[in-house]
């Protein structure tokens, strides 16, 4: 099998694994709707991952907290029907997975039975090790997410950058070590030092998928809206923003309403028109009902 990235009609976990044995660097981006997830699919981005960002950037919550499974599943649908070629994988949200395995499990099965997920993630170190072996042992993948966690946001005490003191570097590192030895594919690593990525990248045999945590990991991903320059949060620094839509969207938004109000929209061209004598004969038929005055 070729498994050139050009060649791949269909990006799936074995062949994500397979990148880190080739050296080759895996793109994913966060997708939340059809027309964003066709976009990035046709893009040739490998891995589409449904965040639970969703909640922040699409729903407008102030955290990743609220969403909930109903409303990521919603969204996990829209963006199956787009997707042909890239890993399609859903964040399990807060309060999915944090009750009980059993919970976490029919929780899963329905992002992959009704969502048509192809694998989840899940926050969290060594303290998930147990959940990701049951997920594994019912054949849903997964993929960890450790360093900067969003669902942890309260015990962390902030959107903070973890791992700068040698004793946080090392539990984040066995935390590591215990998502590949419970049997994730892969591992997001957020917001940590580059230095410290860079271990974790090199001591583990799945792929690393950084996103502010340096160039030295596997893959990187960034959350859609970051990228388009279309969120509304302010700029973290590992955030490089390839266009400016939001400055594009409300520049259309003006030119459309300037357009209505001063009657430059819809043009005659833009209009539907009567063909032949449809006019001639409209105003026959007002007559005969004593409408003329009204046509
Ligand atoms: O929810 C999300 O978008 C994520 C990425 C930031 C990795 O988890």
């Amino acid at each position: 099998m070729d498994l050139k990235p050009e060649a791949v009609s269909k990006i799936t976990v074995p062949l994500i694994l397979d990148r880190k044995l080739r050296g080759e660097k895996i793109t994913c981006l966060t997708a939340y709707d059809y027309p964003t997830a066709r976009l990035v699919d046709e893009a040739g981005i490998d891995v589409i991952l449904v965040g639970d960002s969703l909640a922040q950037v699409v729903l407008g919550y102030d955290t990743t907290i609220p969403v909930t499974l109903d409303e990521m599943l919603h969204h996990l649908r829209a963006v199956r029907r787009a997707t042909r070629r890239a890993l399609l994988i859903a964040d399990l949200p807060y309060g999915a997975y944090h009750q009980s395995e059993d919970e976490a499990l029919r929780s899963s099965i329905r992002y992959l039975k009704e969502g048509g997920a192809e694998a989840v993630k899940i926050e969290g170190g060594r303290k998930r090790a147990a959940l990701i072996r049951r997920l594994v042992d019912a054949e849903i993948p997964v993929a960890g997410h450790i360093g900067l966690t969003p669902q942890s946001l309260h015990s962390l005490g902030g959107y903070r950058v973890q791992g700068k003191t040698a004793e946080s570097a090392a539990e984040l590192l066995a935390d590591a070590q215990a998502i590949e030895d419970a049997g994730a594919f892969a591992l997001v690593l957020e917001g940590m030092p580059r230095e410290l990525a860079a271990i974790i990248t090199r001591r583990l045999r799945i792929p690393t998928i950084g996103i502010g945590a340096g160039p030295d990991c596997d893959g990187q991903v960034l959350v859609v809206h970051d990228l388009l320059g279309l969120s509304m949060l302010p700029r973290a620094k590992f955030v490089r923003a390839y266009a400016d839509l939001a400055a594009v969207l409300r520049d259309a938004f003006i030119r459309f309403r300037d357009d209505v109000r001063g009657g430059g929209y819809p043009s005659d061209a833009e209009s539907y028109h009567w063909s032949g004598d449809l006019r001639e004969q409209f105003e026959k038929w007002a007559t005969l009902r004593s409408l003329k005055d009204e046509v």
